[in-house]
């Protein structure tokens, strides 16, 4: 029984000392939600802290230009424009012994873009289409489609859908994986949609399939002009071979031009020496 007080009176004491210690600091606003701008603020009330300084950090990196040496308790932080890369965790560091701080989160919609807007795939092949994610959160549900034309309602696309489908997801990626690709029925359209507290926002990819003889065409071009090169020379060798015949008829002809070509130089070589 004397333990137990013992130890109950240590934790109430341990709770005491934390209570009296634990910097408060105000927040306002505590959370941004959905907005295009925010003044952000902190007073660290506790005035039993001597302030040497303090900044503010986004995402755990310093912002730079927040940093101040000056004592004052209540800093603010306008962020004058609130985008998917401006969204995240803010933090206001007080420069105590010891530092406090205190996040405010600032939300908006995800924002989603396919990691190319034009895939292609051969029939028969395996075809993956991504997107990826930023902003603070990230989506907790993506969800595929497929979008025959800006008029049709979309078909929704799951693991179950079909066992060429397969989706894979984390917070900041999703990606469809076709297997067995089919001209028929696969060319077209995909959505990927991403959803997190505040909203859904999407992107599109344009899937093409080639067949598997288009993707034989540039190799069978090679052949062919391989071929046809060969068949002309080919007859061209056989056309000439009558003629060489002929020249070594001629006999006489050739000599007479290497004897013609022969007494032009040395009439040079003459005329040199007269000179
Ligand atoms: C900071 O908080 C203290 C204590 O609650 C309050 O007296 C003071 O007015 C606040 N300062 C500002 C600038 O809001
Ligand atoms: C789909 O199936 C794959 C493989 O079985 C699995 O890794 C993935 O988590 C599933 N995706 C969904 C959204 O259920
Ligand atoms: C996606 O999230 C993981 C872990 O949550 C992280 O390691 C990775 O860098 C992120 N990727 C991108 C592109 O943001």
């Amino acid at each position: 029984m004397k333990l137990l007080w013992a130890v109950s009176a240590l934790l109430l004491s341990c709770w005491r000392t934390n209570a009296s210690t634990a910097p408060n600091i105000i927040t306002v606003p505590s959370v941004v939600s959905n907005e295009t701008s925010a003044a952000l603020t902190c007073n660290l009330t506790d005035n039993n802290l001597q302030i040497k300084g303090s900044h503010w950090t986004h995402n755990g990196k310093i912002i730079e230009g927040t940093e101040s040496t000056d004592s004052a308790a209540w800093i603010l932080y306008s962020l004058d424009k609130i985008t998917p890369q401006t969204s995240g965790l803010y933090e206001c560091v007080f420069l105590t012994d010891p530092e406090v701080k205190k996040t405010i989160e600032v939300k908006t919609l995800p924002h989603v873009s396919a990691y190319k807007h034009s895939e292609h795939g051969n029939e028969n092949d395996k075809g993956a289409m991504s997107c990826v994610s930023h902003g603070y959160p990230l989506p907790t549900d993506w969800i595929w489609f497929k979008v025959e034309d800006d008029d049709s309602v979309p078909q929704l696309i799951s693991n179950g859908t079909s066992d060429r489908f397969e989706i894979k997801s984390t917070p900041n990626k999703t990606t469809l994986t076709i297997n067995e690709l089919s001209i028929e029925k696969d060319i077209g359209y995909y959505r990927c949609s991403g959803t997190n507290e505040l909203g859904t926002h999407s992107d599109k990819i344009h899937l093409r399939v080639r067949s598997r003889l288009a993707a034989l065409w540039p190799f069978l071009g090679i052949v062919a002009e391989v071929i046809i090169l060969v068949t002309i020379i080919f007859i061209y060798e056989k056309r000439r071979k009558p003629d060489e015949v002929n020249d070594d008829d001629d006999s006489g002809s050739a000599p007479l031009k290497s004897n013609s070509t022969s007494n032009h130089k040395d009439k040079n070589v003459r005329q040199r020496n007269s000179n």
